[in-house]
């Protein structure tokens, strides 16, 4: 994909629209014809996961992050020493009569999961040590392949509040592709940023999901598992680029669909309780992420090592012609004629290339002028020719 088709898929990503009705989406699932894509893009989908999942097109998403129920088997109410009772997972969606039953989900929801992505997607499991070595197992009895076990060590984990075990201070995550051997997405040099210029490691130390980030009703919290948004951060920098699809089968409280819509991702969530939609809906709603550019939100290591293109080269390739007229930032007053050797020739008469007359006109601050400068396509509307440079790319470096 180059990067002009990148910047036509994120400018699509402007609000977040609405959900089918619960209605509507079970009359789909019970006709069996698949729902397409672009009507499931940033939506919550509500209902179970692998009824939705199997009302999605095959080979549709590029990643998946699963938050499913861990199974935690907790046995009543939970005080501390002081007698205030624990906020603890005790919700009817987390309970399974028992590990074959849980067992049995979890088949089918991974099942599901595979299905939907594409062949170069890869797929991210969060657990504990509840549920994380069955999942483990399922996965790789479905074919996925592990790529890596990622460590999140909380820095403020809750204590074992009857001194009887370890503080469990961790969660694991799977990351696996769908087949041995299979191409995915790996932002490798991304990640090294995260980490001091290293290569990034698989233990990963972030707090917990607090304070103003944790979304509350009246005081409560809104959703009990509501997971921080750095760990998703890193996980969707990783491992997708943006216009990417990332679905959620478990969303909850849409941290993922949150961290998407600011990473210029698109995402599909889908969830069964009402109450968790209507938070998740409210929350990525208020969310308007920064006007997209490849500069600012694609890190990809293909980016990155991209051939240079000069804007002259692509007169040669006759994707532009000299004579022809480009447009700064949009605005049809803001003129610049292209010259024969690729400079631009401004109305005041100033001649530079993209960058130094995007500068002028900028009134000295720095412009990339792969960015600003537009021209008029076949479709008779404005493409920045940023678009023209990936068609370059493609067509002429292969
Ligand atoms: C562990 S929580 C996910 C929390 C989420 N990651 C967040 O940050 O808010 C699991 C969620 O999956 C939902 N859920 C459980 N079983 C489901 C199913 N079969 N289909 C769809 N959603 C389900 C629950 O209602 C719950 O909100």
């Amino acid at each position: 994909m180059g990067y002009g088709d990148i910047s036509r898929k994120c400018l699509e990503i402007i609000v977040a629209m609405p959900s089918y009705s619960k209605e509507e989406l079970a009359e789909k699932v019970e006709s069996q014809v698949p729902i397409p894509i672009e009507r499931a893009l940033d939506r919550i989908l509500q209902g179970d996961c692998v009824e939705i999942l199997n009302a999605l097109p095959e080979k549709s998403v590029d990643l998946i992050f699963a938050d499913p129920p861990y199974n935690l088997q907790l046995q009543g109410e939970l005080y501390r020493p002081n007698m205030t009772r624990v906020d603890a997972v005790v919700d009817a969606w987390d309970r399974f009569e028992s590990f074959k039953a849980y067992d049995e989900f979890s088949r089918a929801w991974l099942a599901a999961c595979r299905r939907v992505l594409k062949d170069t997607g890869t797929i991210w499991v969060i657990g504990s040590y509840h549920n994380i070595y069955r999942v483990g197992a399922i996965m790789q009895d479905l074919g996925y392949w592990i790529l890596n076990d990622v460590i999140w060590i909380k820095t403020n984990p809750m204590p074992n509040f009857r001194g009887v075990r370890f503080t469990n201070a961790h969660e694991t995550l799977i990351w696996a592709g769908k087949a041995k051997g299979s191409r995915y997405t790996f932002n490798h040099h991304a990640m090294k940023e995260f980490n001091g210029g290293k290569q990034m490691r698989s233990d990963w130390v972030l707090p917990i999901c607090s304070g103003s980030e944790r979304v509350k009703i009246n005081g409560k919290k809104a959703h009990p598992t509501q997971k921080p948004e750095a760990l998703l951060y890193r996980v969707i920098l990783s491992s997708s680029r943006p216009g990417d699809i990332v679905l959620d089968p478990f969303f909850g409280s849409g941290t993922t669909g949150a961290v998407a819509r600011k990473l210029h991702r698109h995402w599909i969530g889908i969830e069964r309780e009402e109450k968790y939609i209507q938070v998740a809906w409210e929350r990525i709603n208020k969310i308007t992420p920064a006007r997209f550019s490849a500069e600012v939100f694609d890190v990809s290591d293909e980016r990155r090592l991209a051939p240079r293109v000069s804007f002259a080269s692509l007169l040669e390739a006759g994707l532009i012609s000299p004579g022809q007229k480009l447009y700064f930032r949009k605005d049809r007053e803001q003129v610049a004629t292209i010259r024969a050797d690729g400079k631009l020739v401004l109305e005041d008469g100033t001649v530079g290339s993209i960058h130094q007359t995007g500068k002028h006109l900028m009134n000295g601050s720095p412009c990339n002028g792969w960015q600003h400068w537009y021209f008029v396509a076949a479709d008779g509307h404005l493409h920045v020719i940023d678009e023209l440079r990936a068609l370059y790319r493609k067509k002429c470096l292969g």
